[in-house]
């Protein structure tokens, strides 16, 4: 098939005065595009790499493509990832992954964690701050996590996001605030282990967005293929890294990376995290892959609580936390990115064209 790669790269980024040097953490390496073309190539696709920015309105008609491979995060706006769906969806040109109204909803973290509770589903305790000078929920206790509403790739995440009093919650809040120019989300904050859970195929129809509750609530996971899970290996990173998954490893030392894959988890513990990830995938309506992160709560049992659920995992061949797990489960990562292709093709019922 001709199959046009989107994606913004981080050298094609726009760029000002005084921007952020965290600003495109979360866009794509040339290594990744590279990788990404070469495994669709190797199935056969003839693929072209098309930067996900204003001109694909254009580059895209031009080229009609059978299917795109979206990988974009998009530049600006508080729905960024949802925008090139939304130009392709217009014009009707098929694409891989989650689609518009998923990609606006998983970028915003209290959205997110919203529909999560009202789907009983476990995800810590939070609350919203628009001002810095806000008064703290009574029910929200120290420790507590700040973090930005709606950003990835650990930014604005440091050993400084854990506050353990007024003070350190105020400055925390002013400084986010300042910088991300967003809602700060602050959460109770969860001692304990570091889970990621990768996930492709689609749930088999009919789904509506709901978790079953009768007793076979089991099958919301038929149609997926869980990946078996990552445990970040904390106890590895220097101590000023606070036992976090910072931007700075995610960043800086994400070559160096330090995980146990397959997670040293009983039987019990994986089939639960698979549930609640496939339940995660559900109730914010992906498509083909995703990844659910999860921290592990020492102080009652390593109960599983859902932070985030990412409808764009990265794909970094070398260091991604799903291509990870891929090769954890035996794939190559040329299986990895087709299969994703491949679910999409077959959402589309593209494959007796071909
Ligand atoms: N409520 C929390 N309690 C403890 N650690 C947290 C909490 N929220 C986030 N973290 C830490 O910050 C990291 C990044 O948070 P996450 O919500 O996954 O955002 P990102 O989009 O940057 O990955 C997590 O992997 C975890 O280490
Ligand atoms: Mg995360």
């Amino acid at each position: 098939m001709r199959v046009a790669l989107l994606a913004n790269l981080k050298k094609n980024a726009p760029t000002w005065p005084g921007m952020s040097p965290d600003q495109w953490d979360d866009l794509d390496s040339e290594k990744t595009i590279q990788a990404i073309m070469g495994a669709l190539e190797s199935h056969g696709h003839q693929v072209t790499f098309l930067e996900g920015d204003v001109t694909l309105y254009d580059t895209v008609r031009e080229l009609r493509p059978d299917i795109c491979f979206n990988i974009c995060e998009g530049h600006f706006g508080d729905s960024r990832e949802a925008q090139v769906p939304a130009i392709l969806e217009m014009l009707r040109v098929p694409y891989t992954g989650s689609r518009v109204l998923t990609l606006a909803l998983a970028l915003d973290k209290p959205m997110t964690k919203r529909v999560l509770a009202y789907h009983n589903l476990p995800t810590p305790a939070f609350q919203v701050f628009e001002r810095a000078n806000e008064p703290l929920d009574p029910d929200m206790y120290f420790p507590l996590f700040v973090k930005p509403s709606r950003e990835g790739t650990g930014m604005g995440v440091s050993a400084d996001s854990i506050v353990r009093d007024e003070q350190q919650l105020r400055t925390q809040l002013q400084q986010l605030l300042d910088r991300y120019e967003q809602p700060v989300l602050v959460e109770r904050f969860v001692e304990g282990r570091e889970v990621t859970v990768g996930v492709v195929g689609d749930l088999t129809a009919p789904v509506a967005w709901r978790v079953p509750e009768d007793e076979e609530a089991r099958r919301i996971t038929r149609g997926l293929y869980f990946f078996p899970p990552l445990e970040v290996d904390m106890g590895k990173y220097p101590i000023e890294e606070g036992g976090v998954y910072t931007n700075r490893i995610k960043v800086e030392l994400a070559e160096d990376f330090h995980y146990l894959c397959p997670a040293p988890l009983t039987e019990e513990q994986v089939e639960e995290l698979n549930w609640l990830t496939a339940a995660t995938f559900r109730v914010t309506g992906c498509l083909d892959v995703a990844r659910v992160d999860f921290r592990l709560d020492a102080s009652d049992n390593f109960k599983p609580y859902i932070l985030e659920i990412n409808p764009l995992p990265g794909l970094n061949p070398g260091y991604s936390d799903l291509c990870i797990e891929a090769q954890g489960a035996g794939w190559t990562y040329e299986e990895l990115v087709n299969r994703i292709l491949d679910e999409a093709i077959q959402r589309y019922g593209l494959e007796e064209k071909s």
